[in-house]
């Protein structure tokens, strides 16, 4: 049965060892610039599958349980478009040639998106404590072949593995929903960054945006939704509530504030709207259908997954009924991207930053 699940298991690798801090350093250091070293991507541990995926281990919860990296990133590529470069260039302190970290990088679609901003000779980190999208933010990075700006580490981000004043902007991107203790994710950001740099926050208000009323839907049916209520039940208690998902301690509207408290000035807002939509004419058939097909496998993964955490097991035929529901559902979708049918299913999302200087 884990066989099927889209992200497997991987062994935690010791990605953010003393050698590579030495590394890191090095890499800045302007001495070191002249014979940039080659580090060597690291790849991540080789997946095995032998047993279900733990609930309990930080380096692979997120990409196992919470969200599917395949789903994520192409949305996260939508949103940093290089046309939000300008709008975004004053708020992050970002500057050619510069370094740049960006905590919590997931499917390091930001960290791309910095890397070809900042353009050559500039560094860009991302860290966050998941193996799996660090493995595919890796890919990523040299399929773009962009592998000489960029470097991802493991690491928590109340505990970051840089050393202090090491960049000049420090960001991220919807990571500080789901971290229990704000100030120290802020105070741990200005620890690395250096004076006169910037640490930025970046986050997505999902209820201040538009969601569309499409006449031909491909969401989920009443039976649909019916079924997956027992698994959206356990997976709640079980991973939602333990690992804090999206349940921010400080509000949007008061970080600029907390921002002055700590010490930050020239605190700056900005903001920034996006379609969220397979439709949009950016997007080849192609890409829609990959997508559409990574969000397929999550959500059986998802079925089983969830069904393994209950006390009392469903039915087989409940878990049957909802696999045929949610296949018989994406194979409309594709066969609409296919034959060049619009659902003109979308939404909008704002986004906001919020940053400060470092005294
Ligand atoms: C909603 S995702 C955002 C990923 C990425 N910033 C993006 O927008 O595509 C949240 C990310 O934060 C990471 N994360 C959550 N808590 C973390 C922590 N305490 N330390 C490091 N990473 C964390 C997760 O692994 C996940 O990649």
């Amino acid at each position: 049965m884990w066989l099927s699940i889209a992200f497997p298991v991987v062994q935690p690798s010791p990605c953010t060892a003393p050698a590579l801090r030495r590394e890191l350093i090095a890499w800045y250091s302007e001495r070191a610039r002249k014979s940039l070293p080659q580090v060597t991507m690291r790849q991540g541990a080789k997946a095995h599958c032998s047993a279900p995926p733990r609930i309990d281990d930080p380096s692979t919860v997120w990409s196992t349980w919470v969200q599917s990296v395949e789903w994520i990133d192409p949305i996260r590529e939508q949103r940093f478009r290089d046309e939000v470069r300008d709008l975004l260039w004053p708020v992050l302190g970002l500057r050619r040639g510069g370094v740049a970290v960006d905590v919590g990088c997931g499917g390091g679609a930001v960290t791309r998106a910095l890397a070809r901003w900042m353009g050559p000779g500039s560094k860009v980190v991302g860290t966050d404590r998941d193996v799996n999208f660090l493995h595919y933010a890796r890919r990523r990075a040299k399929e773009e072949r962009l592998g000489r700006r960029l470097r991802y580490l493991q690491g928590d981000a109340l505990d970051l593995p840089l050393p202090d004043n090491f960049a000049d902007a420090m960001t991220s991107y919807t990571v500080l929903g789901h971290i229990s203790d704000t100030k120290r994710f802020l105070t741990e950001k200005m620890r690395v960054c250096r004076p006169g740099g910037r640490v930025s926050v970046l986050e997505v208000r999902g209820k201040a945006g538009l969601a569309s009323s499409p006449r031909r839907s491909g969401r989920p049916s009443a039976r649909e939704q019916e079924l997956w209520r027992p698994l959206e039940k356990v997976w709640r208690k079980s991973v939602d509530e333990p690992w804090r998902v999206a349940s921010a301690e400080v509000g949007l509207a008061e970080l600029p504030d907390l921002f002055e408290q700590l010490g930050l000035v020239e605190v700056m807002l900005e903001s920034f709207s996006s379609v969220n939509t397979l439709e949009d004419a950016r997007i080849t058939p192609g890409e829609a259908l990959r997508h559409l097909s990574a969000q397929e496998r999550w959500l059986l993964a998802q079925v089983d997954r969830s069904a393994a955490l209950l006390k009392r097991p469903l039915p087989p035929r409940h878990l049957s009924s909802l696999r045929r529901c949610i296949k018989t559902r994406y194979e409309k979708l594709r066969r609409w991207v296919r034959d060049g049918v619009h659902t003109w299913d979308f939404s909008v999302s704002l986004s906001l930053a919020v940053s400060g200087r470092k005294p």
